[in-house]
């Protein structure tokens, strides 16, 4: 068996997949919610990860009756920066993926480099991406501005699942997909970038040693096994951040491949054979988890978040079922209402954290179920943002996979295939990061060659959606509405 662990926002999962690539078990434990003291932050503590780490593994385990685990993958929420004395103490709360605090960081970081449009350009030259406040490192330098005497103690920077990793192993290490969206990794040559470490002033012995994805990097040490019951000297791959493990447990490894996944964000996600950069930065440029290749992605930073805010804000009371069974009834097109889903600002193509989310087109007949539909439609305009500069920058899409939350109902899929206009495939068990971090954990451990052959055991389709061309139609309307509600609509504030 193969144990695949999932360190996401809302929770940690963990899943046990078998020799045939075939999930037998999974289990899960929920994190405390991150914290907005502010608008635009977002915090968790990496103790509350351990915990639910911890719960996950003890609870598979239970499940599946004591099964015999021959190697670990991991894989869980990207950019977080987790900071650690020179003891492995953590310093304070992450800020995590979706805090967009540190746009004055990004500019300072810029003008080290030239700024303006110099900067920027020298940024992707040197680390295939621009400054974005996602990322791991403007995240530090907040904390060199804000808060020195933390700054001065810190011995090691991880992400949120290498933070796991060290509590089960006592191994400082990333893998270069990961580490990819930290803006401190030479993505071109999967190596970190000396000078942007340099120049931002980030000691090197602060980054932990990278790999390749499937490689084994460290093994369960002696307090990893008696908190999980995992065995001590337990191989652990380096894995991936949770878009490159979904990528490969979707069978997202080859060119022309494309996966649109709807989780907390919203990822359209593209394989390629070299790292295919967008000049303007609106796209990701980041390592694949399959050694040698490379991925493009567009993030929409509100995606199944979107859906969670319209249900807590208004319907409580609620479950998801309902919210989207009445959105079924209401026409393609939400009578004209539109969402724009800027809650935590936007990256793709907006690349503007101050962004706003807005619902355009309200009238007197304007119902809960408009809202609700006007929200999927909107997170699925959002991601064909993606696929429009897909087709700008020639990369190929040859099929399109669903995942996560958003492959789960049926309404939100035919949104999507009729939005993307694309044919769209469901696949019988999207079991997200967790099972690519598994498949990565049984191709360290030899069992399969290589990830191709790992995939190619474990996935299947279910389900090919096809576009329907009076629906595509409408939707084209729609899109073309959406797109002219952001220029209208910035820096327009009460
Ligand atoms: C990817 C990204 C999110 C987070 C949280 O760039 O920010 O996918 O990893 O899921």
């Amino acid at each position: 068996m193969f144990l695949g662990m999932d360190v996401g926002t809302g929770g940690t999962r963990a899943v046990l997949v078998d020799e045939k690539g075939q999930l037998v078990a999974s289990a899960s434990s929920e994190h405390q919610p991150f914290r907005t003291p502010h608008p635009g932050w977002a915090e968790q503590d990496p103790e509350d990860w351990w915990r639910a780490a911890q719960e996950a593994i003890r609870e598979v385990f239970a499940v599946s009756r004591g099964s015999r685990v021959d190697a670990v993958g991991l894989t869980g929420q990207m950019h977080g920066a987790v900071m650690l004395d020179k003891d492995g103490n953590v310093l304070r709360p992450s800020l995590i993926w979706c805090d967009v605090r540190t746009g004055p960081q990004c500019e300072w970081l810029n003008n080290q480099f030239g700024g303006g449009e110099v900067g920027r350009k020298r940024l992707i030259e040197l680390t295939a991406n621009p400054a974005l406040p996602n990322f791991t490192l403007t995240k530090l330098l907040w904390v060199k501005e804000h808060e020195p005497e933390i700054f001065a103690k810190i011995a090691h920077v991880l992400c949120p699942k290498d933070y796991v990793r060290y509590r089960l192993t006592g191994t400082y290490a990333m893998d270069v997909q990961e580490a990819s969206g930290t803006l401190l990794l030479d993505v071109a040559h999967r190596t970190w970038s000396k000078e942007v470490a340099k120049v931002a002033g980030i000691p090197e012995s602060w980054l932990p040693q990278l790999f390749e994805s499937p490689e084994i990097c460290a093994k369960i040490g002696d307090e990893g096994a008696q908190r999980t019951g995992l065995k001590a000297g337990t191989p652990v791959a380096a894995g991936a951040g949770d878009q490159g493990a979904g990528a490969v447990g979707m069978g997202i490894l080859r060119p022309g491949s494309v996966s649109a996944t709807i989780g907390t964000s919203g990822v359209v996600f593209a394989a390629t054979a070299a790292p295919t950069m967008d000049p303007l930065g609106r796209l990701h440029t980041f390592c694949h988890a399959v050694p040698g290749r490379w991925h493009v992605m567009g993030v929409t930073q509100a995606a199944g978040l979107s859906l969670r805010w319209l249900k807590e804000t208004l319907a409580p009371d609620q479950s998801y079922d309902e919210l989207t069974a009445a959105a079924a009834k209401i026409p393609a097109g939400s009578d004209g209402l539109l969402w724009t889903p800027y809650l935590f600002g936007e990256r793709t193509p907006h690349l503007d954290p101050t962004a706003t989310a807005a619902f355009v087109g309200i009238t007197s007949t304007t119902t809960r179920a408009h809202f609700t539909r006007a929200v999927l439609e909107g997170v699925a305009y959002s991601l064909k943002d993606t696929f429009t500069l897909f087709a700008e920058l020639g990369i190929p899409v040859k099929g399109v996979r669903l995942g996560g939350g958003g492959a789960r109902g049926p309404l939100w899929r035919e949104i999507q295939a009729n939005v993307y206009d694309y044919p769209c495939e469901r696949l019988t068990a999207e079991e997200g990061g967790a099972f690519g971090a598994a498949l990565m954990a049984g191709v360290g451990a030899q069992h399969w060659p290589d990830l191709e052959a790992a995939c190619a055991a474990g996935i299947t389709v279910a389900e090919t959606i096809q576009p329907k061309q009076d629906l595509v139609q409408r939707y084209a309307e729609g899109y073309a509405g959406y797109r002219r509600v952001y220029p209208a609509l910035k820096g327009i504030r009460g």
